[in-house]
């Protein structure tokens, strides 16, 4: 296949994205009938009951969905005090990474990112043929300093997950801005809030601070975390309307399916079930924490959904043995932490029998 020759450069380094194993799979191949999947980092409680109820009555299958998403922008921009132009809305915000890595990487252009940082931002750079910096990292946090030092009239974008996947560390609003003060103007942050509604620490980021002050910033943020709606794949982005502008030429037309737009919508206006999950959570990472504690297991302090522990063995090994006995986690090799396996909070049930069956494993 001759042709095969002439993929665009960049292409043939990538691994293929490895999602989760799914309970399906792992069912079958171990014939269990109870999984604990804690692999992907998704709301365990499941989404929005308002959110269920919308896609449930609806019919209108045949018709397109709004290719501008109005009314979910309309919502969005209520949430972040901020204009509707202000925002793009993604089939997932990985579209939103994608998209922003189409409009400016090339070539003959360089991204930056930390070495443990969420796998998208190498996946887009290579896509597009871009030289990337992967950057060690400090306590297992972005170290920023070292990003600043990559910065040559060749960067386009650098990204940092905030809080960080698969660390779950993350970055105060001052170290944010400290950032941003010293970054050229002509060098696009792209910042991803995936899973910012977890974090309980203070000090975190203000979005709207940072955009008032800052033009070179995107923020991005996924309705597939505490919002439950993984399945439906939506996120979006917010920043600069000039920036939103040019972004959206290279979004697809009817991005977004219908029943997506809708869920969010009812699922932002959802505050309890919202304010729940993160009290859930709150509770059950503690929990997590005291209990690797208890039995002696080293882990990395989070501020997400997940956890990063390390086993000190071969991460992968782990992996397997776990999902021997029905627990669906994640080796995290792929970013370069062989020893470490990442765990998703479950609920309390899922957490003791993840917990008995890694002492189980590792004991
Ligand atoms: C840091 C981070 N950003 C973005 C995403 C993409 O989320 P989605 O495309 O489902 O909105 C993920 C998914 O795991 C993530 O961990």
């Amino acid at each position: 296949m001759d042709f095969l020759k002439y993929i665009n450069p960049g292409i043939e380094s990538i691994n293929p994205y490895e999602a989760g194993k799914s309970i399906e799979e792992v069912m079958e191949k171990y014939n269990l009938e109870d999984i604990v999947k804690l692999a992907s980092n998704e709301n365990n409680s499941g989404p929005s009951p308002r959110a269920l109820k919308v896609i449930k009555y609806f019919k209108d299958l045949h018709i397109y969905p709004d290719g501008d998403a109005i009314k979910l922008k309309t919502k969005i921009s209520e949430v972040e005090n901020i204009d509707s132009e202000q925002i793009i809305i993604g089939n997932g915000s990985n579209e939103i990474l994608e998209i922003i890595s189409k409009t400016f990487l090339s070539s003959n252009t360089e991204s930056i990112f930390s070495k443990h940082a969420f796998i998208v931002y190498k996946l887009v750079s290579k896509v597009c043929g871009s030289k990337f910096h992967e950057i060690d990292t400090c306590d297992w946090g972005h170290d920023l300093d070292k990003f600043l030092e990559k910065i040559n009239d060749k960067t386009r974008l650098i990204f940092i997950a905030n809080p960080n996947n698969p660390t779950g560390t993350y970055l105060s609003h001052k170290n944010i801005i400290d950032f941003l003060n010293k970054v050229p103007k002509q060098v696009l942050v792209v910042i991803d809030l995936a899973y910012f509604e977890y974090v309980t620490a203070n000090d975190y980021v203000k979005t709207s601070e940072i955009l008032n002050k800052f033009n070179n910033v995107l923020f991005t943020k996924s309705f597939s975390k505490i919002h439950g709606l993984s399945a439906l794949r939506i996120g979006y982005g917010f920043g600069n309307k000039s920036l939103i502008e040019i972004m959206n030429r290279v979004r697809q037309p009817f991005n977004v399916n219908a029943l997506a737009q809708k869920a969010a919508i009812e699922s932002l206006s959802d505050k309890n079930y919202i304010e729940e999950s993160i009290s859930q959570n709150t509770k059950e990472r503690l929990y997590l924490c005291e209990s690797l504690s208890s039995i002696g297991v080293e882990y990395i302090p989070s501020q997400g959904n997940f956890i990063c522990i390390n086993t000190k063995i071969t991460g992968k090994n782990v992996f397997e043995s776990l999902l021997k006995k029905g627990v669906i986690v994640r080796p995290i090799d792929i970013y370069e932490m062989p020893t470490y396996i990442r765990v998703s909070v479950g609920n309390r049930n899922e957490n003791n029998i993840f917990i008995e069956k890694l002492e189980e494993i590792l004991f």
